[in-house]
């Protein structure tokens, strides 16, 4: 079976040539930036609250229609920590004090990390058949429960009424860490017209790019005022560097701003881009799900997904697909995972029963779905992944 398994493996690696990466980064080429580009080096303002900082902030917040504008970091991780400082803070508590934050351990380990380095102890929840929070299972089940940290796992969504409403029916401060999530909708509009206050990451491998770069996107004025000073060591003033909250240095700089002003110029063609390819890749996937040969994440009507790769649940353990992948110059990913098995989180938080997040963890597989790929690029992963499963 084994030596089976090596020879088609070769078989493919003969006949095809070509490599995928898992992530292709939609970027502007150097001529598009090199006029502003001069003009940033020559006015020495390349960071602090700099102008084309300022200019996507204001932009972004045509884009998502947020009532304030958004902030912009050096990286989602800070924004995300930030936000969960932010709101801790307007809550009441010292950075000393913890409380309990319902979160899902399938997500990316960042989001986790935001928790504990606030202090805070993430209370590990179960996902359903879309990989993001199963509402319908959240439970209240300690007094000290004060937040629900969401995640837009793959560019999915929970449905954001019945989160928003399990959320002020317990007095909960609710966040979407929706890093993978750029441009996905409910009900045909973005998380923060429900009031949510969440992060999507601008990281080269997202679907929406400056490079490295977050943003927090909230509704809240109190919140927006303490996510500008967090971002800034917590300085209220600058000429003593005068803080009332500890913050870090966590900006955003003119060329990461530059790269994403000119990359939502082009929102338009790399979100339509990406649906086209969305929607062979689901045609596709929902005929071997059909076979019964693997299934793919189950997207609610209600929901757009803009797909942060295209994940893939196995019937069997993950290795052997994975393997044969990387042979064939498929690079792929075992992402998300399970947060309450990793080395440091092993053991040391509760959980509210994670079986349906056990039975994935070590099945499920992301696929690479880049904004631009070609029909040939198509065929030969379509082509590839078939053939795994008819040999
Ligand atoms: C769910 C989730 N949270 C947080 C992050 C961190 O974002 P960044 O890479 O921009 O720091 C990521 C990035 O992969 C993520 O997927």
């Amino acid at each position: 079976m084994i030596l089976l398994r090596r020879e088609n493996i070769l078989k493919d690696q003969i006949e095809f040539k070509m490599q995928i990466n898992i992530v292709k980064p939609f970027l502007p080429s150097l001529d598009e930036l090199s006029t502003e580009m001069s003009q940033i080096l020559s006015s020495g303002m390349v960071t602090n609250n700099s102008p084309h900082v300022r200019l996507f902030e204001e932009r972004l917040q045509t884009f998502f229609g947020s009532t304030v504008r958004p902030t912009l970091y050096c990286n989602g991780e800070m924004g995300l920590y930030h936000l969960i400082q932010a709101w801790k803070h307007k809550m009441g508590y010292t950075p000393h004090e913890t409380f309990e934050v319902l979160v899902p351990s399938f997500t990316f380990s960042g989001t986790i990390n935001a928790i504990v380095m606030n202090n805070l102890k993430p209370v590990f929840c179960d996902v359903d058949r879309t990989f993001v929070l199963d509402v319908e299972k959240l439970k209240v089940d300690s007094p000290d429960i004060k937040m629900i940290v969401a995640v837009g796992a793959y560019g999915n969504l929970p449905n954001l009424e019945l989160l928003g409403k399990f959320a002020t029916d317990n007095k909960l401060v609710l966040i979407l860490d929706n890093a993978p999530a750029f441009g996905s909708k409910f009900k045909n509009r973005h998380a923060c017209s429900y009031g949510y206050s969440e992060m999507i990451s601008l990281h080269a491998t997202k679907i929406f790019t400056s490079m490295e770069g977050g943003v927090n996107i909230v509704n809240d004025p109190e919140i927006q005022d303490y996510l500008i000073r967090l971002r800034d060591y917590g300085q209220f003033e600058k000429v003593r560097g005068n803080i009332d909250i500890p913050g870090l240095n966590s900006k955003m700089q003119e060329v990461s701003a530059l790269v994403g002003l000119k990359n939502l110029d082009k929102v338009d063609f790399i979100l339509g881009s990406r649906f086209k390819n969305i929607e062979k890749y689901r045609l596709f996937f929902h005929s071997l799900e059909r076979d019964g040969l693997l299934q793919t994440m189950k997207v609610s009507d209600d929901v757009i997904c803009t797909y942060l790769y295209f994940p893939i649940l196995l019937n069997e353990e993950a290795t052997s697909f994975v393997e044969y992948m990387q042979v064939n110059n498929i690079a792929v990913r075992r992402y998300y995972t399970a947060n309450h098995e990793l080395k440091y989180y092993k053991g040391k938080y509760r959980d509210q029963g994670l079986t349906y997040t056990n039975s994935i963890k070590d099945r499920i597989v992301s696929l690479p779905l880049h904004t631009v790929m070609s029909n040939d690029e198509l065929d030969f992963l379509f082509t590839t992944t078939k053939n795994y499963f008819i040999k």
